[in-house]
């Protein structure tokens, strides 16, 4: 999935529903074979005990055990590890209270911080596209988008048409 485009513009041709369901949140085509990731999984990896180390952004979940000297036990950036802390990308709070909060309180102009971040994944050489996150903001348990992640694509989509 990483070989699209990188912030092409969400649902660009037209942010209807059919078009939101099958991209990417910054145009990668969504494919349904990838893996969906639960949230006790994704907690589970935080790089205890020699665990892998896990990260989601918007709901795409990345291994990102290459950076355990950012992201591991102690280190500056553990708060990110074992979550999605999408508006933490933003405030810089990288708290589990944070990574709580609603897609809504990522503001329109805080959105292409997020998605730099989420393109930075995406394209860094040693970190790796795992799946994505089941999550009512994000995917369902069969990998599907939720009508709320339509709509923050949608949101996306109506903000890169304004730009
Ligand atoms: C919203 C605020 C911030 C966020 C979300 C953030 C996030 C991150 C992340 C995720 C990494 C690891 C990148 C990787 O995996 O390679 C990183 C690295 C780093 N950050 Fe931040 N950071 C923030 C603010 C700051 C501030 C204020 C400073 C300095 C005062 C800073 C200095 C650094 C440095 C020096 C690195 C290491 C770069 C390297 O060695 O390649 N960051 N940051």
């Amino acid at each position: 999935m990483s070989e699209s485009p990188q912030n092409s513009g969400v649902c660009e041709s037209s942010p209807d529903e059919k078009e939101c369901r099958n991209e990417s949140v910054d145009g990668g085509n969504f494919n349904n074979n990838v893996r969906v990731v639960t949230q006790e999984e994704l907690e589970s990896k935080i790089g205890e005990n020699d665990s892998e180390i896990w990260l989601s952004v918007l709901g795409e979940v990345f291994d990102v055990t290459e950076g355990k000297s950012f992201y591991g036990k102690g280190m500056s950036y553990s708060g990110l590890s074992g979550k999605d802390c999408s508006l933490g990308y933003v405030t810089g709070i990288f708290t589990a209270e944070e990574a709580a909060k609603d897609t809504d309180e990522i503001t329109d102009d805080m959105i292409p911080g997020v998605l730099e971040w989420l393109s930075f994944y995406k394209t860094h050489d040693s970190y790796k596209f795992v799946g994505y996150l089941v999550d009512p903001r994000f995917y369902d348990e069969h990998g599907e988008p939720t009508a709320k992640l339509i709509a923050t694509r949608k949101r996306i989509s109506l903000l890169n048409k304004s730009k």
